[in-house]
């Protein structure tokens, strides 16, 4: 068993604790609680946790104080600060403090969560040991790179909502000019999300009993929402397989690795065309499962195809290159699967996948 993560929460808020408490616990996180900003100094002192919420507003310490105190001790706890509403000018100073990354009341249950994992990974990430094969570098590097990437973009964002929040945007230059950065910074962000869903570790506890088809009618779904297919001129199409037997599987990867597909399908569309994907069951010596994502895009050019897999190989003016080598990575290494193309410039792509219907997944 993977041991319960222990968190730390430094607030006074009792009502606002039990709320993190029933949130934190519901998702297996081990929670101890401080009431001010002495006892949280003690508890680190005492019993290093994996990570601590810090709430600005204490009753005897300020914040900054009780940041201060552990960082000077403990480089290595993630630490998210906790604002009230509008606290943003203070989480920036609070980041270049050392916070790992901060929150604003009301805080989203998803974002809460999604925060503590990606500091829990990266604190992992940074703690493994570096002779991790092929991309142990990476594996490293990555976890460093975003932490260094998102503090600072954290203080953007925090610093454009007062210039947003404080600026006439009837001036159209200035209108423009947040905009762009807003849009710089969320490319940023999803540039370092990838990078840590590509040294995410692998988590046997996810494999869980799933159907691929569930699998295409959610990623169907979504491409529909995040892409826009019919402004585009294109049309997506799941032809599913009712006989199609259930997998043990990670759904969230599966379901990543059919988006990065989906999304590069969509971008070699631009001038509209059909994205089909079709499961099938195979039984043959193994039986697996088929599912072929196929577009009738601009192609891959045969110099191309060998590289295709290797992080940061990409033709894109600002593509990350690291799509394809999550898929591989989920698919091959972290579901005995396989994953092969079918190309020609100007002839369209297909990717095949398959999936062996007993897997037996690293780890488990
Ligand atoms: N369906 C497709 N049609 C044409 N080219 C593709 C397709 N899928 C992937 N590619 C090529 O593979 C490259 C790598 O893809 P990926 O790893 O997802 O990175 P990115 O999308 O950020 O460039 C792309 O830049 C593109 O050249
Ligand atoms: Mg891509």
């Amino acid at each position: 068993m993977i041991p319960q993560k222990r968190i730390l929460i430094i607030d006074d808020n009792a009502l606002f604790v039990n709320f993190l408490v029933r949130v934190l616990e519901g998702k297996g996180y081990e929670i101890s609680v401080a009431y001010d900003g002495q006892t949280g100094i003690q508890k680190v002192h005492k019993d290093v946790p994996d990570l601590i919420l810090l709430d600005l507003k204490l009753p005897d310490l300020s914040g900054e104080e009780v940041l201060e105190t552990i960082r000077a001790n403990h480089k290595q706890i993630p630490i998210i600060v906790v604002t009230g509403y509008g606290g943003e000018q203070i989480a920036v100073e609070m980041m270049k403090k050392g916070a790992t990354d901060y929150l604003s009341k009301p805080i989203d249950h998803e974002i809460l969560l999604q925060s503590i994992q990606d500091a829990i990974d990266i604190k992992e990430a940074q703690l493994q040991d570096k002779a991790w094969g092929e991309w142990g570098s990476l594996e490293f590097f990555f976890p460093f790179l975003a932490h260094e990437v998102r503090n600072p973009l954290h203080a953007i964002s925090g610093a454009l909502t007062i210039i947003k929040r404080r600026s006439d945007l009837n001036d159209r230059l200035l209108a423009q000019s947040i905009k762009i950065i807003d849009e710089e910074v969320q490319h940023l962000n999803h540039f370092v999300q990838e990078c840590l869903n590509f040294v995410r570790p692998p988590n046997p506890v996810l494999i869980t009993e799933i159907d691929v088809n569930e699998v295409i009618s959610i990623i169907v779904n979504m491409m529909t929402q995040m892409f826009d297919p019919q402004a585009k001129g294109i049309t997506i199409i799941a032809e599913k397989d009712p006989q199609l037997p259930r997998i043990h599987a990670n759904y969230e990867e599966l379901k990543q690795a059919f988006l990065n597909i989906g999304q590069n399908a969509i971008e070699a569309m631009p001038n509209g065309g059909t994205f089909t994907i079709t499961t099938s069951f195979k039984i043959e010596s193994d039986p697996k499962i088929e599912i072929l994502f196929k577009d009738n895009g601009m192609g891959i050019r045969q110099e191309h195809i060998n590289q295709l897999f290797r992080p940061f190989f990409t033709t894109k003016q600002r593509g990350s290159g690291l799509g394809l080598a999550i898929c591989r990575r989920i698919i091959e290494e972290r579901h005995g699967g396989k994953i092969m193309i079918t190309t020609g410039e100007n002839q369209g792509t297909t990717f095949k996948v398959e999936l062996p219907v007993h897997p037996k997944p690293e780890g488990i």
